[in-house]
C-alpha cells in the first residue's frame, strides 16, 4: 500500500495576513461607502459558518453543485485528462471527492493542491483526505488567490477548480484580472473548471442570503469579531442588522452590516474611531450571478477556450470546463 503524504506551503503567513487586514480595515473604514473584502470572513469561526450556510435549505448553489458534479465528474475528468487538481479558495475540500474519484476511475490521480487563505481550516480539511485516498500526494497551499497564484505547483497535467461561485465575490475588475493572472499560470494542457451561480428570481437568491435560522446573518457580524480580535476594535455585532439586497443592475447581491443607531467605534490597535450614523451601511460581500453567455465572454476576455458547460439550459448553476487559449 502506497501512503498518501501532506505538505502544507505557507505564502500568507500569520503576521503578513494581519498587515493585509490593517491596510483593509484602515481603508475600508475611512472611505465611503465603508467596506470590508469578504476574504476577512473566513477565520476558524467563519468557516465553519460557511459550512453551516451550505446545509441550509435556502443556500440552494452548494446543493445545485454538487449535483452537477455527480452528474458531470466522469465527463469533466475524461476530458481535463489531467492528474492533478488544483482548487482555489477549496474550504472544507468536500465536493473535491466527486472530482478526485472521477480522475482516479479515468487515469493517474498523482496530486491534490488545494489553495485557501484559511490556514488551519485548510490543514484540517487536508488530512482528511489523506486516509480516503491511498498514494494521493496532498500538497496544501495557504494564500490570497488575489496576489499567490503564481506559487501553485505547475508541475503534472493540471485541473484547476474554482467552485462554489467564490469568483462571483470579485468586483468585475478584479474578477478579470484574476482570470486573467490565472491564465498566466496555466501550461497549454491544463484546464479550468469554474463554478458560478447563475441569475434567477431575486426571491429565491435573496433567501439564500437572508436565511430564516440567522445563519448567514451570523456569518456576515463574523467579519466584526475578526477585526475585534485581531486588532482590539470594540465593534458590538449586535448593533448591526444584517442585509441582503439584491442588485438588479449589477445583478449581484450585496451583502451589508446596517448600524442600527449613531455610534462611534475604536480600532486600538490602528488608533482609529470610526463613526457610523444610524443607517449607514458597511458592504462586506457582493456575490455576482452570471448567464452563460456573459460568462463565456469573461473567459475569452482573459484568453480562455470554453470546452464544454453544464447548466447552462435552465440550471440552476453553471459548471464550465475551459482551456487557456495559445
Ligand atoms: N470551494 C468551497 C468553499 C467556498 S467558501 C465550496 O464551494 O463550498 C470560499 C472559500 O474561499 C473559503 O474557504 C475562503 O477561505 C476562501 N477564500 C476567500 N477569499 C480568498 C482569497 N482571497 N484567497 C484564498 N482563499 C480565499
Ligand atoms: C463563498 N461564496 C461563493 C459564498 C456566496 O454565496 O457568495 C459566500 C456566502 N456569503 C453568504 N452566503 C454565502
Amino acid at each position: 500500500m502506497t501512503r498518501s503524504t501532506l505538505t502544507v506551503d505557507v505564502f500568507l503567513t500569520a503576521a503578513q495576513l494581519r498587515s493585509a487586514l490593517e491596510d483593509d480595515v484602515r481603508h475600508g473604514l475611512t472611505t465611503r461607502p465603508k467596506s470590508i473584502p469578504p476574504l476577512w470572513f473566513y477565520d476558524e469561526n467563519g468557516s465553519r459558518l460557511f459550512e453551516d450556510i451550505t446545509r441550509l435549505p435556502e443556500y440552494y448553489p452548494t446543493r445545485a453543485e454538487r449535483r452537477m458534479l455527480i452528474e458531470h465528474a466522469g465527463e469533466i475528468a475524461r476530458l481535463a485528462e489531467a492528474d492533478t487538481l488544483v482548487e482555489l479558495g477549496a474550504g472544507a475540500c468536500d465536493k473535491t471527492r466527486l472530482l478526485l474519484d472521477a480522475m482516479r476511475s479515468s487515469g493517474p490521480l498523482n496530486r491534490y493542491i488545494p489553495f485557501d487563505v484559511s490556514d488551519e481550516f485548510l490543514r484540517e480539511a487536508a488530512a482528511g483526505l489523506l486516509d480516503e485516498y491511498e498514494g494521493l500526494s496532498v500538497h496544501a497551499v495557504v494564500g490570497d488567490f488575489r496576489q499567490h497564484l503564481n506559487q501553485v505547483p505547475v508541475d503534472g497535467r493540471r485541473l484547476v477548480a474554482f467552485l462554489g461561485g467564490t469568483i462571483g465575490n470579485l468586483v468585475p475588475l478584479d474578477r478579470q484580472r484574476f482570470l486573467f493572472d490565472l491564465n498566466c499560470t496555466m501550461g497549454q494542457q491544463d484546464h479550468l473548471l469554474l463554478g458560478v451561480d447563475l441569475v434567477k428570481d431575486r426571491d429565491t437568491i435573496v433567501a439564500a442570503y437572508d436565511d430564516s435560522a440567522g445563519v448567514t446573518a451570523a456569518f456576515n457580524r463574523n467579519v466584526l469579531s475578526v477585526i475585534n480580535n485581531e486588532l482590539g476594535a470594540n465593534f458590538d455585532p449586535d448593533a448591526f442588522d444584517h442585509v441582503a439586497l439584491w442588485n438588479e443592475d449589477d445583478r449581484w447581491i450585496e451583502m451589508r452590516l446596517r448600524s442600527t443607531s449613531d455610534q462611534e467605534v475604536r480600532v486600538a490597535e490602528l488608533d482609529l474611531d470610526v463613526r457610523f450614523e444610524k443607517g449607514e451601511d458597511l458592504l462586506t460581500e457582493i456575490s455576482a450571478k452570471f448567464d452563460p453567455t456573459q460568462l463565456e465572454n469573461e473567459l475569452l476576455g482573459s484568453d480562455f477556450v470554453v470546452d464544454a458547460m453544464w447548466g447552462a439550459d435552465d440550471g440552476e448553476f453553471l459548471l464550465a470546463l475551459a482551456h487557456p487559449y495559445c
